[in-house]
């Protein structure tokens, strides 16, 4: 069985856009590969973030992707694996400057971090961010990795090092990993759709994946759409409806109301009751198991911190060869 590995961070809140564009897909995979789902909390701390919040964003982002459906026994939590630092420090070193500097994400990063002060503070951790990330994914030798088209840098950055490790050391240790980009819906906000949903927009830009069924309803029914009159194209807001609709599976209302639409025929109120409730009946058991897991929080927080133990050993392996293939001293385990 193939290996899959993928990675989210504990910031902002899950939202329709996160779980149909990434988490949707990971649940897929399960079944299909030996999959390894990474909490990232070392790469939450790139950006300036609440000290105070982290620990519980930690334990919500895993409590939200168990609700999700996946398997908590796929699910580790970055920090309780310390070998992801050790195995980032050795690329650190068959990591060229420039390839970094080249970085989209660290310019873009970084810039945001500046807006527009003269002496603002840039963490050579968000430099050197893609280094831990290829750390993240090599060290469970995975062939996969489900990434958006966000990350595709990155990861080339990682094939580029492991290629680079295999040199070094004259041998074809790891695999090369292939970014998997599966048809994933690409959601936008409801109150902005020429911009992608995202928690940073803003509180009416996005959906929360738990949120209540009235306020789902509330936000699907306050969706841009456009003024009625026939144009060429549908408008962004329009389409936006569409695509949730679609991404829920209710494929045949999806297909008769788009119909509608192509008669002139669809009451964009109609249309949006329809994806309000196939939104809410997709979430509707989500949100209960949710429920479910936080009156069960002890014992699922001992689950998790299992599995990364468990998901550890990998780690540690690779490790223990790395260190030996470059030539470091190391503590038998
Ligand atoms: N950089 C990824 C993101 O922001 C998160 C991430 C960290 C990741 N490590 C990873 C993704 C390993 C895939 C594989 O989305």
């Amino acid at each position: 069985m193939k290996t899959v590995l993928s990675g989210i961070q504990p910031t902002g809140n899950l939202h329709l856009g996160r779980y149909f564009g990434a988490i949707q897909n990971w649940v897929n995979l399960q079944n299909q590969y030996h999959c390894f789902y990474g909490v990232v909390n070392y790469h939450a701390m790139t950006m300036p973030y609440d000290i105070k919040k982290l620990i519980p964003a930690t334990w919500e982002l895993t409590f939200n992707l168990m609700a999700c459906g996946l398997n908590p026994e796929r699910i580790f939590v970055q920090s309780l694996i310390p070998e992801h630092q050790e195995l980032a420090w050795i690329f650190n070193t068959m990591t060229g400057f420039g390839e970094l500097s080249r970085m989209t994400q660290f310019k873009d990063k970084s810039q945001q971090v500046q807006s527009g002060k003269k002496d603002a503070f840039i963490p050579s951790a968000l430099y050197l961010y893609p280094v831990l990330q290829a750390a993240d994914i090599l060290i469970y030798k995975a062939d996969y990795v489900p990434v958006g088209k966000d990350q595709e840098q990155h990861l080339e950055l990682t094939r580029n090092i492991a290629q680079r490790f295999n040199h070094v050391i004259k041998k074809e240790y790891f695999t090369l990993p292939e970014p998997l980009f599966t048809e994933v819906a690409k959601v936008m906000s409801t109150a902005d759709p020429t911009r992608k949903m995202s928690a940073s927009l803003g509180e009416k830009h996005h959906i929360d994946l738990f949120a209540e069924p009235s306020r789902i309803r509330k936000q699907i029914k306050s969706a841009v759409t456009d003024t009625g009159e026939r144009t060429d194209e549908m408008s962004p807001g329009v389409a936006n409806l569409f695509s949730l609709l679609k991404a829920t599976g209710a494929t045949a209302d999806h297909d008769t109301l788009l119909e509608d639409y192509n008669k002139g025929t669809l009451q964009y109120g109609h249309l949006k009751d329809v994806v309000a409730t196939a939104l809410v009946d997709l979430t509707t058991p989500f949100r209960e198991k949710k429920a479910e897991i936080k009156a069960d929080k002890k014992r699922v927080k001992a689950q998790i911190r299992e599995s990364s133990a468990e998901v550890r050993k990998v780690a540690i392996n690779t490790l223990l060869e790395v260190k030996e293939l470059v030539g470091l001293l190391s503590m038998k385990y």
